[in-house]
C-alpha cells in the first residue's frame, strides 16, 4: 500500500490524508502534560481513546451535531472529514478545576451558577492564552455570527455529554473542543472527545477518571481509561 501523507504528527495522535476529502486519525499509546515536559507510554490508550473519541462523536453525530467523525475503521483508527482547523479551543466548564481555579485562586470542584466559556488560542509557543471574542474577531480567525454558532453547538454539546456521562455515573467537569471549516465553509466539530481532553469525576467516589491521574501521578491511567470506555459502552449498547 502506498506511504499516507502526514497532515500531523502529535504526541497522542497521527492524522494521514485519506480518500477524497477525508482524513485518518491513528491514536497513540502515548500521554503527554504540561507541554511535552511530562509524557509516558501507556498500553492500550489508543485503543481506548479511539473506542471512546468514536464513541462520543457517533453519539454528538446522532443527536444534531455536526462533527468531522465518519467510522471507525480499527482499534486505533477513525476516518474524518477534512476540514479546515481553526486555532482556537473552546473550553466548557460545569464545575471550577484546573486553570481557572489556578488562575482566579478557587477551590476545585466549586459548581458555578452558570456554565463557563473560555476560548484559548491554540499556539503552542505563547503557551495558549485565553482571549475572548473580540481578540478572536480581530485576529481573523471567526467572525461574530461564526463565535455566536460555536457557543450554541458548545453548549448543547455539553448538555448531552453531561446527560451521557451521568447515566454512566461520571460528572463532567470540563472539556475542550475544536472547530474547523468544511470545503462548504461550514463549521465542525473537528476534534477527540476523550479522558485527555475533558475531566471527569466518578460520582460515587470523586476519583479522577482522566488525563489529571497522569498529571498528578495518581497511577491507574490505563484501568482508568478502559473504565470510561465499558461504562460508556454500556450506556450506548456498544
Ligand atoms: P484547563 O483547566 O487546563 O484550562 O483545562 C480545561 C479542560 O480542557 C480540561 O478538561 C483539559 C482540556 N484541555 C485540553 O484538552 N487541551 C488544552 O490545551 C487545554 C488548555 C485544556
Amino acid at each position: 500500500m502506498a506511504e499516507q501523507e502526514v497532515l500531523y504528527n502529535g504526541s497522542s495522535k497521527v492524522v494521514f490524508k485519506g480518500e477524497g476529502d477525508t482524513i485518518t486519525i491513528r491514536f497513540k499509546d502515548y500521554i503527554s502534560a504540561f507541554y511535552g515536559i511530562k509524557g509516558a507510554r501507556i498500553e492500550n490508550k489508543a485503543t481506548m481513546n479511539c473506542r471512546i473519541s468514536s464513541m462520543v462523536l457517533g453519539y454528538l453525530n446522532d443527536n444534531g451535531i455536526t462533527t468531522h467523525f465518519v467510522a471507525q475503521t480499527s482499534d486505533t483508527e477513525q476516518c474524518c472529514r477534512l476540514v479546515k482547523h481553526i486555532p482556537i479551543e473552546v473550553i466548557v466548564r460545569n464545575v471550577i478545576a484546573g486553570s481557572m481555579a489556578r488562575r482566579l485562586g478557587m477551590e476545585d470542584g466549586i459548581i458555578p451558577e452558570n456554565t463557563i466559556f473560555d476560548l484559548c488560542l491554540r499556539d503552542n509557543e505563547l503557551g495558549d492564552p485565553l482571549i475572548n471574542d473580540h481578540h478572536a474577531v480581530a485576529l481573523g480567525l471567526v467572525t461574530y455570527e461564526e463565535l455566536q454558532h460555536i457557543y450554541a453547538v458548545s453548549s448543547k454539546v455539553n448538555a448531552l455529554l453531561t446527560d451521557l456521562y451521568a447515566r454512566a455515573g461520571i460528572k463532567l467537569v470540563d472539556f475542550k473542543i475544536e472547530f474547523g471549516r468544511a470545503t462548504d465553509g461550514s463549521l465542525v466539530l473537528a476534534d477527540e472527545l476523550t479522558p485527555d481532553t475533558c475531566r471527569l469525576w466518578d460520582v460515587a467516589t470523586g476519583e479522577r477518571m482522566d488525563k489529571d491521574r497522569f498529571r498528578r501521578d495518581l497511577g491507574r491511567v490505563r484501568e482508568t481509561y478502559e473504565e470510561v470506555a465499558q461504562r460508556l459502552a454500556n450506556q450506548l449498547n456498544k
